[in-house]
């Protein structure tokens, strides 16, 4: 795992945006695998950026979000679907018929699951995929237990994270319990991943994914198994603030 020590999380969002810019600068047509949460946000601005000085060009990109809540619609200012929108997606020119996002309000779960899993091939996978980290060393919503999930999959969260996201929602019974999400199968087999961390909250995930360990109460420590991984960290989230 390569990893670029940032002083703060300007650096980890510069940084971010230049490896996708230059992903797509390569392949106009780039699969791009999103995340959400506060992390990725500084990176998002700066894609903008790009995109209204002319320097970036979204328009053959195909994105696929890592997860979303279940059950929560779309239009919920909470969703992930409402998040991509706001922070990205309505601010370039990529194709809405390329934007891919698991429907939170999917009546069948698994064969949402599984159409999700048919986009991704259909694709031809995903070039670069784009990770934040749980407090509990979740990637997307594959959290902490006895073993993981290998495909697209519904699942419950746990305390630690429904405790962690429960300052997005107006009160904590709000947070559905519950989520859609690609399986660490899926994220194993994009070409190349960005995993972001920024802040003390993280520093003992980092710290659990920086030893040798491979295990299932650390779901992003399967990362390790990943020839391309790169970790764009701040100091406080590498444990030397
Ligand atoms: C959320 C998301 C993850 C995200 C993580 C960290 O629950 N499902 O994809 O990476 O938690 O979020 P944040 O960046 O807000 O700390």
């Amino acid at each position: 795992m390569e990893i670029l020590l940032c002083n703060g999380y300007d650096e980890i969002s510069e940084k971010a945006a230049a490896i996708l810019a230059d992903t797509v600068k390569e392949n106009p047509a780039a699969v791009l695998g999103m995340a959400t949460g506060s992390t990725p946000e500084g990176m998002y601005k700066r894609l903008i950026e790009r995109y209204e000085a002319g320097t970036l060009d979204f328009s053959a990109v195909e994105t696929f979000n890592l997860d979303e809540y279940y059950p929560l619609a779309a239009e919920n200012e909470q969703s992930y679907h409402y998040y991509m929108n706001e922070k990205l997606f309505k601010h370039i020119n990529v194709k809405p018929e390329r934007i891919h996002i698991l429907n939170g309000e999917a009546k069948d779960a698994d064969a949402e699951c599984k159409a999700y899993s048919n986009a991704i091939a259909a694709a031809g996978g995903i070039d670069l995929q784009i990770l934040g980290i749980g407090e509990n060393g979740h990637i997307g919503f594959n959290e902490p237990g006895e073993y993981l999930h290998a495909d697209v999959h519904k699942t419950a969260l746990t305390e630690s994270t429904v405790n962690a996201n429960a300052r997005f929602f107006a009160t904590r019974d709000e947070v559905p319990r519950y989520a859609l999400t690609v399986g660490i199968g899926d994220i194993l087999r994009a070409k190349k991943i960005l995993l972001l961390a920024s802040g003390k909250a993280k520093a003992n995930a980092i710290r659990a994914l920086l030893d040798d360990r491979i295990t299932t109460s650390l779901p992003a420590s399967l990362l390790k198994t990943h020839p391309n991984v790169v970790l764009i960290c701040d100091r406080a989230a590498f444990g030397e603030e």
